[in-house]
């Protein structure tokens, strides 16, 4: 039988996604999981590639002054959802702080000296969640296990809203079970008490509260329509099982507070551009009564909610892709795009409306990095990038940049 290969290492650094980084005897980069950077341990090696490794660690031989042990007791059973419950909260944000100012250097080429110091948004690091995907083995829901595809079923979640943690423990109780379910959503309004559960394939045999709003996605699929409602930044949002919503109300009222200071002072009768709106968070929170907002989105269930949630303000809503947008001259255009971030065609479409300030909320470091790099070619450059600590005891980033024509 092989042995596993495994190696002591000294790990120095930190990488996106929260592995340490080491390397080994001949120089290659390791990524290691379950390790902080100032750390010795010994490593299994998972994964070996023409220029790097990946290997997790066995044993945590001298440890970082910031280790701690995990406070949710479903991280020692293997749970992968909060992969940073290992260093207390401060030193996450510092790691935090640093994948992103790395990123900025290395992938988005700006120069040391040009590279504004990181402000930071602090947020409450329990009970924030107010939508959790999991996946459900025998009626019970659970979440990837770190590193595999494997699940591990739990009986709560610190980062979850009470209101999910209700549903998560009662899942496993006789009043309520997710039978014929592979994976569910559990989204709820921290401010309204509305709570929804979307399952997949199907929810025909799923018993749950009698309060909590079901729809299966086969249903969704076939134009089925529901919501439940929040409450941000003094607005109500309808939120449908098909749109996007920030993860916490808190951080989309961070989120909001970021945006609006990043705009600053526009001239009267000013034109914006919301990209990426979603519901109409920032469409209707962060202008001014005499801006002209233009908000755009591609997701025909978001756009819907927006229509109903901006109803009582004079905002445009377009529904296209932002790549395939026809821009007109703007003040200011704001973008929050996905995971992949704005990519060239939706920089070059920023870039068409000559707005002299753009502010990004990017929720991935090197996206955020890419896109730096894009708009710098463009004569954006980068003023002030917040950290707003959405997801505390994950490795997730979320920034808010502001870029001004240079
Ligand atoms: C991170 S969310 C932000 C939503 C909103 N700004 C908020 O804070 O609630 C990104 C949004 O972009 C939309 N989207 C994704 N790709 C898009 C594209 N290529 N063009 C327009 N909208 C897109 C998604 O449907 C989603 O609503």
């Amino acid at each position: 039988m092989d042995s596993i290969p495994t190696l002591e290492l000294v790990t120095h650094g930190v990488a996106k996604g929260g592995d340490a980084v080491a390397r080994d005897s001949e120089g290659r980069v390791v990524f290691v999981d379950g390790a902080l950077p100032d750390e010795r341990v010994l490593v299994e090696i998972t994964e070996t590639k023409k220029g790097f490794a990946r290997g997790r660690v066995l044993e945590v031989l001298e440890p970082s002054a910031h280790r701690v042990d995990p406070l949710c007791a479903e991280v020692n059973n293997g749970c992968g959802g909060c992969d940073m419950q290992i260093a207390t909260v401060d030193h996450q944000r510092d790691l935090k702080v640093k994948v992103v100012t790395d990123a900025l250097e290395r992938i988005g080429k700006i120069p040391t000296d040009q590279l504004p110091t990181l402000s930071t948004v602090t947020l409450p690091e329990s009970g924030y969640r107010t939508n959790v995907r999991c996946v459900v083995v025998n009626a019970r829901p659970g979440f990837r296990s770190r590193g595999s595809h494997d699940s591990v079923i739990v009986d709560g979640c610190d980062v979850a809203h009470p209101l999910i943690q209700d549903l998560l423990g009662s899942a496993g109780s006789k009043s309520a079970k997710f039978d014929g379910c592979t994976e569910v959503t559990l989204r709820v309004g921290a401010a309204t008490g509305d709570r929804m559960v979307i399952a997949s394939p199907n929810a025909k045999y799923l018993s749950v509260p009698d309060d909590v709003i079901v729809v299966g996605a086969d249903e969704l699929a076939e134009g089925k329509r529901a919501w439940i409602h929040e409450e941000v930044a003094g607005r109500t949002w309808r939120i449908s099982a098909g749109s996007f919503f920030q993860t916490r109300p808190d951080g989309a009222q961070a989120l909001v507070d970021e945006v609006r200071k990043s705009i600053g002072v526009l001239p009267s009768d000013a034109r914006a551009f919301d990209l990426y709106g979603g519901v109409g968070l920032f469409a209707g929170t962060v202008f001014a009564d005499d801006t002209r907002v233009i908000m755009v989105e591609q997701n025909e269930s978001s756009v819907a909610d927006a229509r109903i949630n901006l109803a009582d303000l004079d905002t445009t809503i377009v529904r296209s892709k932002v790549e395939t947008w026809s821009p007109r001259r703007a003040d200011v255009v704001v973008a929050d795009p996905a995971r992949q971030g704005l990519g060239r065609n939706a920089v070059s479409r920023i870039a068409e409306t000559d707005a002299p300030v753009v502010v990004l909320v990017s929720c991935d470091a090197a996206s955020l990095a890419r896109d730096a790099g894009l708009l710098a070619r463009k004569g954006y450059q980068l003023d002030t990038v917040t950290l707003v600590d959405l997801f505390p005891m994950t490795s997730h980033t979320e920034t808010v940049s502001r870029f001004t024509v240079s």
